[in-house]
């Protein structure tokens, strides 16, 4: 099979199209012949080798994908050759970035016909990540007030989506050329972070989602209530610690499962999520769209049309 190859830890430059062997499906396996598979932020981040390590050369990076099963291994009762499916890699595996993956049947779930293999990838880790972290980690309530910093992203823009089904009054962080996007997905107000200060411009949340890191977290604390619910998702400064003890700090786990891809599908069933912008690739341009995931600063998300 074709595949995208990480050849060595670098820049996108070090990224290859090239052949890798065809996977088999072992028990409780089925193999997955790839149609979309999405970029996430965090495949830039183990290409230049801040993840791990360890890494066999030649890697394959990729968390999800749609596809169709092309092979079922033993013990496999519930998902057949032919049925259309996405989902995401075991935490710790990838190789989406490739025609074909081999992977537990357990943790991936029949893709709806009216969503696109491009749409479905792209909903999938984007959608479990926000799952985790707003409905089982902060547990956000109807009539609670919830801060998403960098709105215009993947996970943020579905979080946006969700917070909003969940009842709750949604504020969000993006630049001015993403108001209306972050506004199409539910937001109810938008903050400009390169004109305005968030932190003057808005207080007492119930919670903040914090999808950006950095310095961004460290000063996210000052929106909180007190008793309220810090969830992130991308990491404070190195060696710093939270500036106040009346608020609770959580970290998704993000397990991969197919309740919550299912739990997915039923959101856009009830139309309260739908796919976000997609900004498409080919396989064989996987530096490209590496160079504008690692900017940091697109609408949506990345995702390679594989066949
Ligand atoms: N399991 C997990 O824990 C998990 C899962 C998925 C993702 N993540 C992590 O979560 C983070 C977000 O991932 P993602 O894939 O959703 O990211 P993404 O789609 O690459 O998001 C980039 C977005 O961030 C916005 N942005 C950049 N700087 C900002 C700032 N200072 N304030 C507000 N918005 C800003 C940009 O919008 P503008 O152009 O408007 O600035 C852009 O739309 C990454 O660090 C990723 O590694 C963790």
């Amino acid at each position: 099979m074709k595949a995208v190859l990480l050849t060595k830890h670098g820049g996108p430059e070090v990224l290859s199209y090239g052949e890798a062997p065809d996977p088999t499906a072992g028990p409780g396996e089925v193999v997955v012949d790839i149609h979309a598979a999405s970029v996430n932020a965090a495949d830039y981040k183990v290409r230049l080798g801040s993840a791990r390590s360890t890494l066999q050369f030649p890697y394959i990076l990729g968390r999800d994908f749609s596809g169709v099963v092309s092979a079922v291994g033993p013990g496999v009762t519930d998902l057949a050759v032919g049925d259309a499916v996405f989902g995401v890699c075991d935490q710790g595996v990838e190789g989406a970035y490739a025609e074909k993956i081999a992977i537990k049947a357990a943790i991936i779930a029949k893709k709806p016909d009216r969503l696109g293999h491009a749409e479905a990838a792209a909903m999938a880790l984007t959608g479990l990540t926000a799952l985790w972290a707003l409905e089982d980690t902060a547990q956000l309530k109807a009539g609670e007030t919830i801060l998403i910093q960098g709105g215009a992203g993947g996970v943020a823009g579905f979080g946006i989506q969700l917070a909003k089904h969940l009842g709750a009054t949604v504020i969000t962080t993006a630049s001015a050329n993403n108001h209306d996007y972050v506004r199409s997905l539910g937001a109810d107000r938008v903050i400009d972070y390169n004109a305005e200060d968030f932190t003057k411009a808005v207080a007492d949340c119930d919670v903040v989602f914090d999808t950006v890191g950095g310095d961004v977290q460290i000063r996210s604390y000052a929106v909180l209530k007190p008793g309220g619910r810090l969830v992130w998702i991308a990491a404070a400064p190195e060696g710093s610690q939270p500036p106040r003890s009346d608020v609770k700090v959580l970290r998704p786990g993000v397990a991969r499962d197919r309740k919550h891809l299912e739990r997915i599908v039923e959101l856009l069933d009830a139309g309260a999520v739908w796919p976000p912008n997609l900004i498409r690739y080919k396989l064989t341009d996987a530096a490209e769209a590496h160079r504008v995931s690692e900017s940091r600063h697109l609408r949506g998300k990345l995702v390679f049309e594989v066949r």
